[in-house]
Formats: C-alpha cells, sequence, structure tokens
C-alpha cells in the first residue's frame, strides 16, 4: 500500500523524507520517490524496488535552507511498478503524491487528452497534476485551483501537491485513505500514520475525510465542506513502541481493531459495484484450469479450509486443500489442470514454499496470496495477490486471516465471473456483503467489555472444544488455534455433527464448548449438536445473533443476513476471547512461547 511523507522547512528534507518513508516500508511497496522545491529550484528522484535504491540514486543531493517537498512509496494498482508510474507525478512545474484510487480516473483523463495534454504514466494519479494545471489557468489563486481539482476527484485519496506556482506551499486533501500533519514550530510535517514523524514532530492532527488546505511557515489552513475550520493538535508521543501500538495494550489488540479498515484496503479497486476485478492476473489466467489446490500452513491454512466452500459453492472448481508440511512428503497427484495456490502471511513460511517449488516443478501454474511483497513466496509465483493487511506484529495472526479470506471470497467470485457460473444477481448480492464486512469487523466497546468479563470463566478445565458447520468450521479452528497459541489451554476445532462420532465422550461441566451458530446458515442442525452436548452437561458459550437457552453463556452478534458476514463478526468474538483469556492468565500476548512469528524452517 502506497505511503506519504511531506515536509516543509528548513531541516534537511531529503533525509527527512527517506527516513519517513522507511518507516512505511510495512505497507508494502514496488517504487519509490522525492520531490523537493527549494527557492525556484526543483528536483525529482524515483527509483522502482527498494528504498536502498533511491538512496543510492540521492546520495549525492542535500538540500539546504527553507523548503517544501513531498515523499512517496507505490504500491502498484494502475500500472506496472516504473520509475514512469513511480510518484511524485509532475505536470509541467507540479509534482503530486496521492494514496488510495482515483475511479473517475479514465474520464479525467480523458477530457485532459483531448485538450492536449500528454500522459506520461499508466496511473491514476497523473491526472491529479494534470488537473490543477488546467484548474490553475483559470483559478484566481492556486489554492483555488487545488480546491477545484479535489472537488472533480470521485474515490479515495490522501495527497499532497508543491509547484512551481507557489513555491512554499504545500497542498493537502484527505478523503479515504489515511493522513496526519505533525507540527514542531514553524516546521510541518505530512504522513500516511505517525510513526516517520515521531521524534520530529511534537504535535499531531489526524485529518478527517473530506479535508484539505495548505501549510506554507507559520501559516497552516484547513477547510472541509463548510468551508475554513479550526481543530485541535494534540501531544505526540516520542516513543515509537508505544506509538506503533496506537495506544492499545498489545500488537494483537490493535491488529484486531484495525481489521475493519485493512478489510477495505483489501477490497479496494478489486470489489466494485457490480463486478469483481482482479488486474493482478491476465485475462487468459484460468484458460485450461479445471481445478485448484491450495497448501498452506498454520492460519493460513484455516483460510483455506474456508475458501475451499466457497469455491466449490460460489466459483464451480473443485478445490483440495492441504497442509504444506504434508503435501511435502506425499507423492501428490499433480495435473497440469490444476491451479496451485499458496497462502501464507509472511511469504516466508518454509513448508510453503517448498511445496510451491514441487508444484512448479511438476508444471503446474501458481498463485500466492500473501501479505509480503516481494517475499519469496510471491517472487516464487507465477501471480500473487496481496492481501494488504499492514504489517502483522502480533504472533497470534489475527488480521492476515481475516485479509487472505478476503482475497479468497473475491477470487471464488472472481473465478465464477469469469467462468460465468456465478448469476448477476448472485455477483450482486455477494458484493453488498463484502461491503457491508468492514462493519462486521467493528470492535464495540460493549462486545470487547463483554468479553473482558466473561474471560473470567474460562481460565480452567480440561478443555475448549470450538465447533461450528460448514465455513463455521474452519472459524472454529482458527478459535481454537488462537485460544492455544497465547492461553497455553488445550483447544480443538470440530465440525460440530462429528461431536457424536468420539468426542462427545469427553463432554462434562468442565468441557467448554464455543459454539459457533450462525442465524442463515445451518442454524437448526447446529442447535441439536450443541443440544446434545448440553445435555451431557458440557459447558456451553453460544456465539450466535438468536438468543439459545441452553447457552451457559451468550454472546449476541448482530450481523445475519449472509454467512460471511456471520463469519466475520464470529471471528472477531473468538479473537478477542482469546486475547482477555491470555491477559488474565499473564501471558505474553504478542510473544507466546515457542512460537515465531515466521516459521522459516522445515
Ligand atoms: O506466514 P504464514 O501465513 O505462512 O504462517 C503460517 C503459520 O505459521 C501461521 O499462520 C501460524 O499458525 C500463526 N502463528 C497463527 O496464529
Amino acid at each position: 500500500m502506497c505511503g506519504i511523507v511531506g515536509y516543509l522547512g528548513k531541516n534537511e528534507k531529503k533525509e527527512i523524507l527517506l527516513d519517513g518513508l522507511q518507516e512505511l516500508e510495512y505497507r508494502g511497496y514496488d517504487s519509490a520517490g522525492i520531490a523537493v522545491i527549494e527557492g525556484k529550484n526543483l528536483n525529482q528522484f524515483k527509483a522502482i524496488g527498494k528504498l536502498e535504491n533511491l538512496r543510492e540514486k540521492t546520495k549525492n543531493y542535500q538540500t539546504k535552507g527553507f523548503g517544501i517537498s513531498i515523499g512517496h512509496t507505490r504500491w502498484a494498482t494502475h500500472g506496472k511498478p516504473t520509475e514512469l508510474n513511480a510518484h511524485p507525478h509532475l505536470g509541467d512545474y507540479s509534482y503530486v503524491v496521492h494514496n488510495g484510487i482515483i475511479e473517475n480516473y479514465q474520464a479525467l483523463k480523458a477530457e485532459l487528452q483531448a485538450e492536449g495534454v500528454k500522459f506520461l504514466s499508466q496511473t491514476d494519479t497523473e491526472t491529479i497534476v494534470h488537473l490543477f494545471e488546467k484548474e490553475n489557468k483559470t483559478s484566481k489563486s492556486v489554492f483555488q485551483a487545488f480546491k477545484n481539482t479535489i472537488e472533480r476527484l470521485d474515490g479515495a485519496y490522501a495527497t499532497l501537491l508543491i509547484t512551481q506556482a507557489d513555491t512554499d506551499t504545500i497542498y493537502f486533501a484527505k478523503h479515504g485513505s489515511p493522513m496526519l500533519v505533525g507540527f514542531n514550530g514553524d516546521d510541518v510535517y505530512f504522513a500516511s500514520s505517525d510513526t516517520p514523524i515521531i521524534g520530529k514532530a511534537t504535535e499531531v492532527y489526524y485529518l478527517e475525510d473530506g479535508e484539505y488546505g495548505y501549510a506554507k511557515e507559520g501559516v497552516f489552513k484547513l477547510f472541509d465542506a463548510n468551508g475554513e475550520k479550526t481543530f485541535k493538535k494534540q501531544a505526540l508521543t516520542a516513543d515509537k513502541v508505544l506509538a506503533q501500538k496506537d495506544g492499545y495494550r498489545f500488537f494483537m489488540e490493535k491488529e484486531i481493531y484495525e481489521q475493519s479498515r485493512v478489510i477495505s484496503e483489501t477490497m479496494m479497486g478489486r470489489v466494485l459495484d457490480d463486478t469483481i476485478a482482479l488486474d493482478e492476473l491476465g485475462s487468459d489466467f484460468f484458460e485450461g484450469i479445471n481445478s485448484v489446490k491450495i497448501c498452506a500452513c498454520g492460519t493460513s491454512y484455516h483460510s483455506a479450509l474456508t475458501a475451499a466452500y466457497l469455491l466449490e459453492r460460489l466459483a464451480k472448481v473443485r478445490c483440495d486443500i492441504e497442509i504444506a508440511s504434508e503435501f511435502r512428503y506425499k507423492d501428490p497427484l499433480l495435473t497440469p489442470d490444476t491451479l496451485f495456490i499458496t497462502i501464507s502471511q509472511s511469504g516466508e513460511t518454509a513448508d510453503t514454499l517448498e511445496a510451491l517449488k514441487m508444484a512448479k516443478r511438476a508444471g503446474l501454474k501458481s498463485l500466492s496470496i500473501c501479505n509480503v511483497d516481494n517475499s519469496s513466496i510471491v517472487r516464487e509465483s507465477d501471480a500473487a495477490i496481496l492481501t494488504r493487511a499492514g504489517i502483522e506484529k502480533g504472533v497470534a495472526s489475527t488480521k492476515a486471516f481475516a485479509t487472505q479470506t478476503m482475497v479468497l471470497w473475491i477470487l471464488a467470485l472472481y473465478i465464477g465471473q469469469e467462468k460465468k457460473t456465478i448469476s448477476k444477481d448472485v455477483l450482486k448480492t455477494e458484493i453488498d456483503a463484502m461491503l457491508h464486512t468492514p462493519k462486521a469487523l467493528v470492535v464495540t466497546d460493549t462486545l470487547h467489555e463483554k468479553l473482558h468479563r466473561l474471560s473470567k470463566r474460562y481460565l480452567h478445565g480440561h478443555g475448549f472444544f470450538f465447533i461450528g458447520r460448514d465455513i463455521f468450521f474452519p472459524l472454529a479452528l482458527e478459535g481454537a488455534l488462537k485460544l492455544k497459541e497465547i492461553s497455553y489451554m488445550h483447544a480443538e476445532g470440530y465440525p460440530a455433527g462429528e461431536m457424536k462420532h468420539g468426542p462427545i465422550a469427553l463432554a462434562d461441566s468442565e468441557l467448554f464448548t464455543i459454539a459457533l451458530m450462525p442465524k442463515s446458515m445451518h442454524y437448526d442442525k447446529m442447535k441439536s449438536n450443541v443440544e446434545e452436548l448440553s445435555a451431557r452437561d458440557a459447558t456451553i458459550c453460544a456465539i450466535s445473533p438468536l438468543p439459545f437457552e441452553l447457552a451457559d453463556d451468550f454472546i449476541q452478534t448482530k450481523y445475519d443476513s449472509h454467512p460471511m458476514l456471520e463469519f466475520f463478526e464470529m471471528m472477531v468474538v473468538t479473537q478477542l476471547l482469546a486475547l482477555e483469556i491470555s491477559v488474565r492468565l499473564g501471558n505474553d500476548v504478542d510473544m507466546p512461547r515457542n512460537l515465531a512469528k515466521s516459521v522459516t524452517v522445515e
């Protein structure tokens, strides 16, 4: 995901921009660039690949005295990762950086091209700078030209613009993508998150959607649809680790709360009004493919299991799931009409990587679903879809699972759409549900508080069974994995209908059953399975939108119109329950014993 840094002041601008961009590296990027205006001098540098390449290119460049500057790390959406497509984008005399997607860029570009404007890149961003320069020909001020420009943009953006028409001012606007402003005396900083400006700015203002304005030495003006507005700066912590946790106690907690936001990033540019777009895959990507095999480990394996239901049900494609460490040694039968998908948060998991290499040796086409661009698994695959979760620090994976599952849901719909196995009406219903997912992932204070109180009843016992049916079975597996990773208590995920084939023998009051009881999928069947356990005195914690009389503890969910919305909402409940139990037990939530974030050994 793109990252933005801006700086206005007298300090060395190149270093501020490059250090700031370094702090945003975790968002993933494939090119980077900076632009600086000092007096009438305008300097610009761009490089593809890692920031070291940009550092190398700028090693003999130093800024002096007062100036304005913007920098950007680009994660390609429109157009390949090339220097021409890297930001900042240049008009005739202005530069712009942008994070987000300008949805109406094609119409704007056509309009500008018809007037003779030449475009150098394939990006949506370049339209902003040309539109600005067009507006600047007729507007009464540079600010008015900037305002007119952003009023014509549809979509999501955080953007900074500098221009030789006004060499001491940075223009900014935010709508749908994150941006904040840092202050320290007359120095002004802009960034996509606060880590680039910690230690530099002392105060911060987090811009709201619809806000725009400009900064110049000693002047900062903020506007929204109602005109100029006042705003309150807040003190910025000097502690980077604390800031990285955004006030949460643990990275895992922060990452659970982030899910609602990052899932929108996962969908951005892919889930459109009535169609699914996956620019990462060429138009003939599924030619000759009749089945899919997915290989992964741990949490990623659970998202794969969820995908098997979605791919068969929505895309009508046969789908097998394999644990990578098993797949490697089973002499699998592989046929070239099978698409081999690997799922990995880190992109470095040794077993998954080796499974991918085996599939490639057997001549299979490969696709990876991964959170880390340029990781080994991404590099090894024919194509990759990035999950865009942002860096995940908690060893117990949360937002990676949510975003992987979203990508797989998108993929199932995309295959169905391309192979025409899904009707327009079903596609529309699925897309509507997808667009509601961010809401289903919101953590409310009431929910968190309830799970905090409930957790004290689950600190003992001889084990937990998480049970569910259909896609709620892999969710049960994932819920159990979360709990055992950070509580060190035994927990198992089980298909609810299987309990009576053995595990029910364990049922007594000290067996805790976490029952996932969605309304929109097999509710009555699930209810019968839970009743069987309750009849044997198992302690039941039911998670459902429908009240359930036999529950010892009951967590009522809200979203009952679509199984995937119920899935995501219940996922949050299981994550928070595990977190609160672990906290009460005094465990290290972010770094549980014996575990590593990335398992790069067999
Ligand atoms: O990076 P990967 O997704 O390939 O990692 C796979 C597993 O090691 C990982 O999901 C692990 O199970 C997590 N600790 C789960 O919380």
